[in-house]
């Protein structure tokens, strides 16, 4: 497979060429730099020396001198860039798979929280998180790649939505990311004086991937409500939903309040969310809940109760783990999610899922990062 590959000067561009260097059925055809263009790739990166494509020359982008040739556009480009991009190489018949958030969202909610225009959505995209949308990823043209946050946060919380118990709920996640999450731009809050022995909240009550993570676990919800109609159709009862059953009301989508702070290291997403929890749910419970949920995916390893994720153990690899408690003395439910930024956050995953465009194992390419 021909691989063009959009922003690989960047951070997620250059994980993404790291990953994709180590396989041999992909053929990256086509790197694309505005800053570095007509200079050899080991040039500006020296950690490609050597590499079989050290002196392949980076394109310009945005003038799209030299058109890819290719079957997929990975786009590792800031939000707004993707929308002057992937609608020509859509049209050239090239799938494309976005890293920024400018296919995550309906119109109306891109420009609310990105705070600028929406470009236009000819081609439907398809949300990038496999372990809920894999069946329509294989046939999409145009794959939006879930955020950084907004992964650790689903997956933290999707098999308590496909239950339904966060339908109507107020669920609280706090998020820390290491400093590459912001990008290789320079800027006064990421530099190294105000990281190093430095910690603080940012973009409080703003955050872009509020909405993302809303809207993903909505369609978990929506999903298992359908399938319980479904089930109910079919053997002609009413069956009492486990939302019901656990003495709520069904009223309405989850609201998460995320709260994202800058931890002074460079790779890593810590996320912990906090849900009520029903009644009679204990710690192990819990963790027979996600274990059946998460047992047959490559990337999601739940880790028994007592154990807690440390970000150590994820980064540099394609891996979510996860760590689970209940508080009984506030019946509250924590999940706590680890990840790399750069990999299940973002290369990682697009590159999982174009395994799984190509009707390939997920963790093909990826399996020395994969749950074992
Ligand atoms: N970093 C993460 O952890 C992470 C996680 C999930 C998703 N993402 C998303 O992935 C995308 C890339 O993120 P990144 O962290 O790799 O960014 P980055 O380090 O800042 O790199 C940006 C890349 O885009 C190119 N670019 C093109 N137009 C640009 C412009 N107007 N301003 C700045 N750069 C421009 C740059 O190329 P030249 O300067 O060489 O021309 C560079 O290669 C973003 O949409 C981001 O939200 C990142």
């Amino acid at each position: 497979m021909r691989i063009a590959l959009y922003g690989a000067t960047g951070y997620a561009g250059m994980e993404a060429l790291r990953i994709m260097l180590q396989r041999t059925d992909l053929e990256i055809v086509w790197i694309g730099s505005d800053t570095h263009a007509g200079h050899p790739l080991a040039e500006v990166c020296a950690q490609f020396r050597g590499a079989s494509i050290a002196s392949l020359r980076y394109s310009a982008m945005r003038t799209l001198e030299e058109p890819p040739d290719a079957d997929v556009a990975l786009l590792a480009l800031p939000h707004g860039e993707a929308h002057r991009h992937a609608p020509g190489l859509l049209a050239r018949g090239i799938r494309v798979v976005d890293f920024s958030g400018d296919y995550r969202l309906p119109p109306a909610l891109y420009e609310q929280w990105y705070k600028r225009p929406a470009g236009p959505v000819e081609t439907p995209a398809v949300y990038g998180l496999p372990e809920v949308f894999r069946a329509d990823i294989r046939s999409a043209r145009l794959v939006a790649n879930p955020g950084c946050h907004a992964t650790a946060a689903e997956l933290a919380l999707l098999p308590l939505a496909e239950k339904g118990w966060l339908d109507g709920q107020r669920v609280t996640v706090d998020a820390k990311s290491g400093v590459s999450g912001a990008g290789r731009s320079p800027q006064l809050t990421t530099h190294f004086v105000e990281i190093d022995g430095n910690f603080t909240a940012y973009r409080v009550g703003q955050h872009q991937h509020t909405p993302e993570i809303e809207q993903t676990l909505a369609q978990a919800s929506r999903r298992r409500r359908r399938a319980s109609d479904d089930a109910s159709a079919m053997s002609g009862a009413s069956m009492a939903t486990d939302a019901a059953s656990s003495g709520r009301q069904d009223d309405g989508a989850v609201k998460i309040l995320l709260t994202t702070q800058l931890m002074p290291v460079t790779r890593g997403i810590y996320a912990t969310a906090y849900a009520p929890a029903p009644p009679d749910m204990n710690t192990d419970a819990l963790y027979e809940l996600y274990r059946n949920r998460y047992e047959n995916e490559a990337f999601v390893d739940v880790l028994p109760p007592g154990q807690i994720p440390e970000l150590r153990n994820v980064t540099g690899t394609n891996l979510c783990q996860i760590g689970l408690f209940v508080d009984d003395r506030t019946r509250t439910i924590l999940v706590t999610a680890a990840l790399d930024n750069l990999g299940k956050g973002a290369a990682g995953q697009a590159l999982q899922n174009v395994n799984i465009m190509s009707d390939l194992p997920d963790d093909y390419g990826l399996t020395a990062t994969a749950r074992r």
